[in-house]
Parts: C-alpha cells; sequence; structure tokens
C-alpha cells in the first residue's frame, strides 16, 4: 500500500478498543491499521518507532480559551502559543470560545476569532455564545451554524459580563436546536453566589484563601436545575460545562433517564485538585469558577469517570500569569477566574485516573478525545484513527515518569497549578495531519497548519450508537 509513514509497534488504543496494530499514513489522514509488521519496510516510507507505547488518537479539548478577555483581564497566549502546549501536551485539535464583549455581537465575536485558526500548529473549532437575545439573534446563529460554529456557551452566572437570563436560554436552546446543535452552558446561580459573597466580605474574608465558600456547591446544583428544566420543556440537548460536584453529574444523569440528551463534562482541576489548595501560601494559583471542591467531593466525582456519567473531559485553559492572578488577590470578585490547563489535562489525568486509579486507556482516549469530538460535530474526522480520520496522533509512553515543572511547559503564563507534581505517561511523539510536530517530547515543527474545522449538525442518535451513554 501506498503510505508516507506507518507507526510501527504500538498498542493502538481506540474509544472501543485497542490492541497492537501498525498505522499507516498517506496524505494527512489515517490510510489503514494493519497487523503488525504487516508493511514491508520501503525507504520512501517514513518509520515511525512506537514499540512499548500507546498509539493514541490525539486528545481534542472542548474547553479552551484562548486570548480570553473577560472584565480588565485577558488571557495572555495567541493561537500558535496555545496550540504549541496544546501539541506539546498530546492534543491535537482545541475548541475555543468566541464569547462577546458588552455590546459586541456573537456573529462578529465569532468571525474575529475564527480568523485566529490558522495560526494554530493544530487544527481549532470554535463555541459561539450568546448574552443577550435581540430580534437579530437567530440569524446569527444561523449564519454561525452554516459556517460550522453550532454550539453555543451561556453562562448563569458573570452579572454584567457573560450572564445570560432564562428567557435568553429558552430561545438559544430552541434556536441551536433546530439548527443540530446544542447550548453548552457554565451553571451557578448568581444569585446565590453573590449572596454567598457578600456574607464572605462582611465575614471571613473575600481574598482568594476564601474562594471555596464564596461559589458554592448549592450554586451550581441550583443553576443545574433550571437549566434541565428550561431544556426538558423544549426538548433541547444540553451540555453542562465543568460540572465540579458529583450532585450536579447525578442530576443530568437522572435527566438522560428521562430522555433528556444530556451531557457532563469534567475537568482537569476538579478531578485532581481540591480546596486544600487555597490555604496555601499562593492561593490565587487555583481560583477557578466553580471552586476547587473537597477532598471527598473529588473523589465523588471523580468515580463518574468509571460509572460513564461524566461524557468528556476539558481542561478550561485560561492562561493567565502570577502577576495577573495575584493583582487582586484580596478580593476574588475582581480577580481572573481560570488557570492555564490545555497542556497538562491528558498527562495529569493520564497519571491519576490511568495509573493511579485502574481506568482503561479505551475510556482515557473516549473521555479526552472521542467524546469531545463527537458532542462537538468533530467525529469520525477527529477523535479517532480510523482509516479517514485526520492523521492527528499522540504516542504515549505509558512508562516514563516525571515530575511536572513550569519550566518545562509552553503555556505562556509563569505557574502551572500542578507544579511539584509526580506523574507517570506522556506523549513522546505527536503527529498533526501526519506531520511529526513533537518528537522525542520535544516540539520539532511549529509550522502553523491549523483550520477552523467546521462542526457537522450533531448526530445524537450516532452517539448512542457510538459510546456515549444516553440513558
Ligand atoms: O474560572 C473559569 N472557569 N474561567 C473561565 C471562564 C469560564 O467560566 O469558563
Ligand atoms: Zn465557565
Ligand atoms: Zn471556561
Amino acid at each position: 500500500m501506498n503510505a508516507s509513514s506507518v507507526i510501527r509497534g504500538g498498542t493502538v488504543v481506540e474509544a472501543s478498543w485497542s490492541g497492537p496494530a501498525d498505522v499507516l499514513i498517506r496524505n494527512g489522514k489515517i490510510a489503514a491499521l494493519l497487523e503488525p509488521g504487516a508493511v514491508v519496510a520501503d525507504p520512501t516510507v517514513q518509520t515511525i518507532d512506537a514499540v512499548g507505547k500507546l498509539v493514541l488518537p490525539g486528545g481534542v479539548d472542548p474547553h479552551c480559551h484562548v486570548g480570553f478577555t473577560s472584565g480588565e483581564f485577558t488571557s495572555l497566549d495567541s493561537y500558535a502559543e496555545c496550540t504549541t502546549a496544546a501539541v506539546c501536551g498530546g492534543t491535537t485539535t482545541i475548541v475555543d470560545f468566541a464569547i462577546p464583549r458588552p455590546g459586541q455581537r456573537p456573529l462578529d465575536a465569532a468571525i474575529a476569532q475564527r480568523a485566529k485558526a490558522v495560526e494554530g500548529l493544530c487544527d481549532s473549532a470554535l463555541h459561539g455564545c450568546v448574552v443577550e437575545w435581540d430580534d437579530t439573534t437567530a440569524d446569527q446563529l444561523k449564519t454561525m451554524a452554516d459556517n460550522g460554529i453550532r454550539t453555543v456557551k451561556m453562562f448563569t452566572t458573570y452579572a454584567g459580563e457573560s450572564m445570560a437570563d432564562a428567557h435568553t436560554i429558552l430561545r438559544t436552546m430552541q434556536t441551536t436546536r433546530d439548527l443540530g446543535g446544542m447550548v453548552i452552558i457554565h451553571c451557578e446561580s448568581d444569585a446565590i453566589v453573590v449572596d454567598a459573597q457578600t456574607r464572605a466580605a462582611g465575614a471571613a474574608g473575600i481574598d482568594a484563601a476564601h474562594m471555596a465558600c464564596t461559589r458554592p456547591e448549592i450554586a451550581e446544583a441550583a443553576a443545574v436545575a433550571e437549566i434541565l428544566a428550561i431544556a426538558e420543556s423544549q426538548h433541547a440537548p444540553v451540555y453542562f460545562v465543568h460540572q465540579s460536584t458529583a450532585e450536579a453529574v447525578e442530576l443530568v444523569a437522572d435527566a438522560r433517564k428521562r430522555g433528556l440528551v444530556a451531557f457532563t463534562e469534567s475537568v482537569t482541576h476538579h478531578l485532581v485538585l481540591d480546596d486544600r489548595a487555597y490555604t496555601g501560601e499562593e492561593p490565587e494559583r487555583f481560583v477557578c469558577c466553580p471552586p476547587l471542591r473537597s477532598a471527598e467531593a473529588v473523589e465523588a466525582l471523580g468515580e463518574h469517570l468509571f460509572t460513564g456519567h461524566i461524557t468528556t473531559i476539558g481542561s478550561d485553559h485560561c492562561c493567565y500569569d502570577l502577576g495577573q492572578k495575584q493583582s487582586h488577590r484580596h478580593d476574588v470578585r475582581a480577580m481572573p477566574n481560570g488557570l492555564p490547563g490545555v497542556e497538562t489535562r491528558l498527562p495529569v489525568i493520564f497519571s491519576r485516573y490511568v495509573n493511579d486509579r485502574g481506568l482503561s486507556a479505551s475510556r482515557f482516549v473516549q473521555l479526552s478525545a472521542t467524546n469531545p469530538a463527537r458532542t462537538n460535530g468533530l467525529y469520525p474526522r477527529k477523535g479517532s484513527l480510523m482509516p479517514g480520520a485526520d492523521a492527528d496522533i499522540a504516542i504515549w509512553d505509558p512508562q516514563t515518569r516525571w515530575t511536572v515543572g513550569v519550566d518545562q511547559l509552553h503555556m505562556a503564563t509563569d505557574y502551572t497549578p500542578y507544579e511539584g507534581m509526580e506523574l507517570k505517561g506522556r506523549p513522546t511523539t505527536v503527529l498533526v495531519g501526519g506531520h511529526v510536530v513533537v518528537d522525542h517530547g520535544e516540539l520539532v515543527d511549529a509550522t502553523p497548519r491549523g483550520r477552523h474545522i467546521e462542526a457537522n449538525p450533531l448526530d445524537f442518535r450516532e452517539m448512542a450508537i457510538g459510546c456515549i451513554p444516553m440513558a
């Protein structure tokens, strides 16, 4: 068979199976998976050695903010910087957000953000965002869907910035449903959060050390319950971003049992870090929304990686640096929320859950690549090694032990919330469209080959037949 390269000797891991296979690549696509050794050595074909390694579809990060402006802060990375970090961490597709600034049209935000895709080292897709409904919103959403932007982010919090009211959420759900898309939503009851913040300011304190009590678990549960009711009333699919408690995840799982098409995303930091981080010397390093929860809550949330109730794992990457995080550390209401994590998502989850807790490598791929591709209309082009898929591949050494340190990472910031964490497993070679961009763990090709990938209409029947639990 005519191929441009072959990955030999590894164990291919797909969401639904794994086993020894050689991977043939031609014209930037997967050409075939073959029995090990079936291809005769040919000097015109580049051979990539994967003996002792796992061969994974490149990660798909469904939740990645690039150069994101909120209030007075803008996160620090460009597409080139964010995707450099992504590929070094084994992720080969990011899904970014086009969140309009106050007064900006959602469509204009999407057009501006989409134009940046070509600066990326890997491909990207985009979530739109609606904050306020007006007479033009339905047409804007139609234009976005026609251009492959079908998932629409909404917020129940951040009043005056990106919070939408219930009417806007309902209308957006109706419209995206009919356009083959869905609303993806940040759920925290703003009323409960504002009350908790006000009480904290008058008592315990509102500095970063008190982050956890300013956004309590009940704020998340309350908003999830309301959004589920709106979605059920409209028979509209819905995807909950960064669910941080088992209770929130279970509310969604119960709604699925009642017939709603609903998905749960969890993010790395909620699955691995806990609120003891706020008792340390630099609690501002860990300020994110929802906040880190108790160790017991983290344990209970992590269980749902095994039950199947968590659909995807994202990073919620926000590349602020310590200067930004420290500038308002005395008052979390004024701080930039969010943690850098596009590069650490896969290694941290692999180490903590596959190595330490026995999550299967296939489920890891399902959560971190295949399901994110499915729920974003990118599958099977992304998130799979099936013939015809883009040859975006992470060759993974499951045995290497290493210690996370900001010096070895590529994110455009000066800290990582995982500093000093000892991990086992990391990508060694990463291919984007058949090109080796990371080799022996080092970036070797920084060519900007990124494309904006248009989402196909979401096919929930196909997702049910595939690997996503729908009930
Ligand atoms: O703290 C967070 N998550 N910041 C990023 C914006 C968002 O809410 O996703
Ligand atoms: Zn959010
Ligand atoms: Zn986010």
